[in-house]
């Protein structure tokens, strides 16, 4: 309920006005992102994520812990360093009213299957609709080579871990063992 709230108010405040005369320079700056997060935010992959419906707030953080070097990069950081904080939210609300396009990934069966058990237990309660875009970011169509250096910058602290999320990864690892994190990231891969 309280998500649903926030989605509503997120969606209104896209179409206020300030962020409409925001709009044209959003989108004149989201252009330099076009050649490696696809236009309009849906990758065509697979090393660089989708950004389209991004949540607002989980994008700002992630372009401020590029810039600050909180969160790894290859390239990240150097874009990141080149735009203004006010510049990075119009983009946030940009990218957020953009439709994720999923592209169809190569995934076996049994895995997904696994993996969506495993999403079930130990990280729906953050990661709702099975990783659909939301406040924890977005899982579920993302790329998954993507998402295998995303897990291993957590797993090699080369990103903070959000709170709370190490102790369900390290619990899902242990009762999984080495199949749990390749299972659940193909569970997301297969979802379009
Ligand atoms: C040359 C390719 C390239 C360009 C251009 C680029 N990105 Fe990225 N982006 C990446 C890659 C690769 C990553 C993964 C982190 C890394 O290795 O730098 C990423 C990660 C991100 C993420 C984190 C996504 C998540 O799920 O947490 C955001 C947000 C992002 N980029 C926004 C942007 C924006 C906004 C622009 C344009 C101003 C942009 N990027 C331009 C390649 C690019
Ligand atoms: C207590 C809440 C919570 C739990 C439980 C949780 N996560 Fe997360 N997760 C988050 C938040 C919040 C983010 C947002 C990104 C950030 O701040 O780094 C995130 C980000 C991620 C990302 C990076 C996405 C990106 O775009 O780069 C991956 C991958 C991920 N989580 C996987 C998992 C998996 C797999 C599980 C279950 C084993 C899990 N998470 C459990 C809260 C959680």
């Amino acid at each position: 309920m309280k998500k649903t709230v926030r989605h509503l108010l997120l969606a209104l405040l896209a179409t206020f006005p300030t962020a409409q005369a925001a709009g044209p320079t959003a989108q004149a700056l989201a252009f330099t992102c076009a050649g490696c997060h696809g236009t309009d935010g849906s990758s065509v992959g697979p090393s660089s994520p989708s950004i389209a419906g991004m949540d607002p707030d989980v994008f700002v953080d992630a372009m401020l812990d590029y810039k600050n070097e909180r969160r790894s990069s290859t390239i990240m950081k150097r874009i990141a360093l080149g735009y203004t904080d006010e510049q990075i939210r119009e983009m946030g609300f940009f990218f957020y009213r953009q439709p994720l396009r999923v592209k169809p990934q190569q995934t076996d069966p049994e895995m997904v299957a696994l993996g969506k058990s495993l999403h079930d237990s130990y990280c729906e309660k953050c990661h709702e609709e099975g990783g659909r875009p939301g406040d924890a970011g977005t899982l579920a169509g993302q790329w998954m080579p993507y998402l295998e250096h995303a897990m291993s910058d957590y797993l090699n602290d080369q990103r903070r871990w959000p709170r709370k999320m190490e102790r369900k990864v390290k619990e899902v690892v242990k009762a999984e063992g080495e199949r749990a994190i390749p299972a659940l990231i193909q569970y997301y891969g297969s979802q379009n």
